[in-house]
């Protein structure tokens, strides 16, 4: 029999340092999300300014949304949680410094990358080659060190955040290379079509297989914990699992509905559109049947507040990402504001709200006081609820009203003054959204830091 090993202190290191890099990063996002609301509601706003003229900050706005804020902040909880769910350490916190260092640097020579004019212009796959190549490390990185810990584990069974966690980064460690083409690094593209299916392929995957599962798993985490109550189903739980890897893997192709790409892909990612609602419905019935009862203990607490609230959003955006996926819907949402706003439900209603929900759950935890303020963390919340509220039903009018005047065959520029008004209400949603960024990061760093261990 082998002598019990000694009980290692625990130092977290690794996700005190991704919460921290997720907090960072929120502010970032948001200042370049107001600029590029700006330029929306008066286009001479800034308009000398190259390295943040619209065309460049709208990218560096989105790649700090999905690689500097939401990603960490999910992953930071991924830190926490898996190691505690395996009972062992984490393989290496000094591997895990490193991943996130790489991981702050390839942000930011990213985001100065793209403000200098070094893009391969592809969306979500703007990233320059070298900067491509951080990507694959730092992901490599991450998953080496998470299945690692889940190969020394002590715990026999893989509870099913594991398994969402590890195929999150494992699987968008291999779409990023594929989707980014970087075997070409002159170009980081193909040629023609291939590349539209190939750009799409990896690009919904982003929110597929990087964003949704690993939302999942931190909310699989934290709702039972919070609400004190057992999942209500485990093998439901798995066979939602694998019914989110077979169904969301190949629906790229809704993207491209207008284009010439071959009908059966069209088709393809048509009927699995709409066959998500089976993983999506699968997930909501066991969090929620799991919380029954228990929602007043959820709003008691901030972490549930934000992953419940998630949850709620998910809802709302898949059904909505199904029914957009139907070719006769998309003739008037595509290519308008209708699918700003259903982004902005999707990465921020549902995965950035959940990673807020899982940096409130563990800072307490993994720096062994209380968080500095609940107060600063419930107007976060509500700021940030009031924000993509406010984000979805102003662009889901805005787009419809762009989405019917072209189909009448109104020119265009015709149709800007009739959405003025709702630039401007984004703009001013969006700046409670900015401010609730801000109070977090202050949050996040008193807590950290300058920790009094009383919470205010
Ligand atoms: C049932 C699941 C979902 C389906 C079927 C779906 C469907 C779609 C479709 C059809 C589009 C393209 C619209 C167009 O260009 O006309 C789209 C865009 C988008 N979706 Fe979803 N969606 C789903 C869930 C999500 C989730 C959970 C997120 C975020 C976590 C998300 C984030 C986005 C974003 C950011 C875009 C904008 C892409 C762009 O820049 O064009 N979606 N979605
Ligand atoms: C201060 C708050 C924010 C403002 C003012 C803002 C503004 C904007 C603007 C102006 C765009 C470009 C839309 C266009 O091309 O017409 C955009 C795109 C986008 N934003 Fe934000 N945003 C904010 C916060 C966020 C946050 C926190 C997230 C995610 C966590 C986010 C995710 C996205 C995404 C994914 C897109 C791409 C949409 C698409 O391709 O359809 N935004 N945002």
């Amino acid at each position: 029999m082998s002598s019990p090993e000694p009980e290692m202190p625990k130092t977290y290191k690794t996700a005190k340092a991704f919460c921290l890099t997720s907090a960072g990063w929120f502010t970032m996002a948001t200042s370049a999300g107001m600029i590029g609301a700006g330029y929306l509601i008066a286009p001479d706003f800034m308009a000398n300014i190259e390295w943040i003229h619209f065309g460049r900050i709208r990218p560096i706005h989105v790649n700090i949304n999905l690689f500097g804020f939401v990603t960490p902040g999910l992953l930071a909880a991924a830190f926490y949680f898996l190691p505690r769910l395996l009972r062992t350490e984490l393989y290496s916190e000094k591997l895990g410094i490193v991943s996130c260092v790489l991981w702050n640097i390839y942000v930011f020579a990213g985001v100065v990358g793209i403000g200098l004019g070094y893009t391969q212009g592809r969306e979500y796959a703007e990233l320059a080659w070298p900067v491509d190549i951080l990507v694959g490390i730092s992901f490599g990185l991450v998953v080496f060190n998470l299945l690692m810990t889940v190969r020394q584990r002590k715990e026999p069974i893989l509870y099913v955040s594991i398994w969402y966690a590890c195929a999150a980064v494992l699987l968008t460690a291999t779409t990023y290379c594929i989707g980014n083409v970087i075997w070409r690094p002159d170009t980081g593209a193909l040629l023609g079509i291939p590349d539209a299916i190939i750009l799409w392929f990896y690009g919904h995957n982003v929110f597929g297989l990087l964003l949704t599962p690993l939302g999942l798993a931190v909310a699989y985490y934290v709702l039972p914990l919070v609400s004190r109550s057992p999942l209500y189903s485990h093998t439901l739980s798995l066979i939602g699992f694998w019914s989110l890897l077979v169904v969301y893997t190949h629906i790229g192709t809704h993207h491209l509905l207008q284009v010439p790409v071959p009908t059966w892909l069209k088709v393809i990612a048509i009927v699995d559109s709409v066959a998500m609602v089976i993983p999506v419905m699968i997930f909501l019935i066991n969090i929620w049947y799991t919380v029954k009862g228990k929602l007043g203990v959820i709003y008691a607490d901030i972490a549930g507040k934000f992953i419940f609230t998630g949850t709620i959003m998910y809802f709302f955006v898949n059904i909505q990402g199904s029914i957009m996926s139907l070719p006769q819907v998309q003739r008037v949402t595509h290519f308008n504001n209708w699918v700003v706003a259903h982004a902005h439900l999707g990465v921020l209603g549902f995965a950035g709200m959940t990673a807020l929900g899982g940096l409130y759950y563990i800072l307490p935890k993994i720096t062994g006081k209380p968080l500095y303020s609940r107060f600063l963390a419930d107007l976060q919340y509500w700021f940030v609820l009031i924000g993509v509220v406010g984000f979805t039903i102003g662009l889901t009018i805005a787009g419809l009203i762009q989405g019917n005047a072209w189909i009448n065959g109104e020119a265009l520029y015709r149709v800007l003054p009739e959405i003025h008004i709702y630039y401007v209400a984004r703009a001013s949603t969006g700046l409670l959204v900015a401010i609730a960024a801000y109070l977090g990061l202050y949050n996040v760093i008193r807590t950290l830091f300058f920790n009094p261990g009383v919470s205010r």
